[in-house]
């Protein structure tokens, strides 16, 4: 039956709200790592691989580019990520070892399933889906599959799905580390541990979203805004930058902030808010000097910090604190403030918000 809206005035803010029950669905009934959660014949496959190719458009490839980042450093597995539209038409060297794996929310988007069909016509048999339709074309054309469960997505910029895709894409890690010897029951229980907190971190998030309208009301009269954020944040900033122009049609851009220098320091004045993803991790003091950088040509600075991160507010400087910080999982907790910037600032701007102009919820036309 349709889906109702209930207290939200948009899908958009409910999916956004959604996240905390949808990542405790996807999660459910995962008692340890095991390839058997990827389907019957993950174990035979991991034994053989040596590399992994993501493919995905959108949203969707900004969570792979995230999980990049884990399955480099917590698998030890080379990864490489690529938009299913450049890869399905560049000649590009296949290696017979690589698991190619597809991310999509929907299932259905044409680049994506023709880089899939691009990389088996090469040789590579190896395929696995981060899907949320059990029933799609991706989940029937791969050998693997991790089933997210966001439930139905209706608004055109993805929420829920994403984060989903990140919960799977982190068990995918820890199953490739495990089959590799890179994960000792130790590490095991607490990555479960900490995956299965997910639900209460990000319900704590949730509660900050007074303090990311009163950022909104800021951004909703600018025409640009810069995202920062550095390693596995990175991706964070990108999706950030991504909902706010597809909701609110501010030209958004993120950088790497290490790439600041080269190019959009020019950019930054006054008019130009800058975002900053800033969980204390081993960048933090990179990101800092970057941070001044922004400051030292007037640009505002809006900081998503979290609880040991030592910034504080001061004129030109806004700081949101994330209650908790969450090591390797943070990204699933960092992007939630930048998707109700994004809302809040469209909802502000007046737009259609889960109806944005000439964009579609899955694009199955190339
Ligand atoms: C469209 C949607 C995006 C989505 C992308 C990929 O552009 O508007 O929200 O990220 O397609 O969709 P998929 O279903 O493959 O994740």
């Amino acid at each position: 039956g349709a889906v109702e809206l209930g207290p939200y005035r948009h899908y958009m803010q409910k999916e956004i709200f959604e996240q905390p029950r949808a990542i405790a669905d996807t999660l459910e009934g995962v008692q340890g790592i095991t390839p058997d959660l990827f389907g019957d014949k993950a174990a035979s496959v991991f034994g053989q691989i040596d590399r992994v190719l993501i493919l995905a458009c959108g949203t969707s490839y900004y969570s792979g580019s995230a999980a990049r980042y884990w399955l480099e450093s917590i698998a030890g597995i080379p990864t490489t990520v690529e938009i299913a539209s450049e890869y399905r038409y560049r000649d590009s060297v296949p290696v017979p070892s690589t698991l190619v794996v597809t991310i999509s929310q929907s299932g259905e988007t044409a680049d994506t399933l023709a880089a899939l069909k691009h990389a088996r016509s090469l040789g590579m048999e190896h395929t696995l889906t981060i899907c949320n339709v059990a029933t799609s074309a991706m989940v029937r054309e791969c050998k693997l599959a991790y089933v997210t469960r966001a439930g139905v997505e209706i608004g055109v910029a993805s929420t829920k799905a994403f984060t989903t895709q990140l919960a799977g894409l982190f068990l995918l890690t820890l199953t490739l580390a495990k089959v590799k010897g890179r994960l000792n029951e130790a590490q095991e229980a607490a990555h479960l541990k900490a995956m299965r907190h997910l639900p209460a971190a990000l319900q704590s998030v949730l509660a900050l979203e007074p303090q990311v309208m009163a950022w909104a009301e800021a951004f909703a009269r600018k025409d640009n805004a810069l995202f920062l954020g550095r390693g596995l944040h990175y991706p964070i900033a990108l999706e950030g930058a991504l909902k706010l122009k597809e909701i609110s049609y501010i030209h958004a851009e993120a950088y790497p902030a290490g790439e600041l220098k080269h190019g959009p320091l020019a950019l930054v004045t006054s008019e130009m808010p800058v975002v900053v993803v800033a969980p204390h991790d081993t960048l933090l003091e990179k990101l800092k000097s970057n941070m001044q950088e922004v400051r030292a040509r007037g640009g505002e600075l809006y900081v998503c910090a979290d609880a040991d991160t030592h910034i504080q507010a001061e004129p030109g400087i806004h700081v949101i604190r994330l209650p908790e910080h969450y090591g390797a999982l943070s990204p699933i907790l960092h992007v939630v403030p930048l998707q109700l910037l994004a809302y809040h600032t469209a909802c502000a701007r007046g737009t259609d918000v889960d109806k944005p102009r000439n964009l579609a919820k899955s694009v199955t036309v190339e």
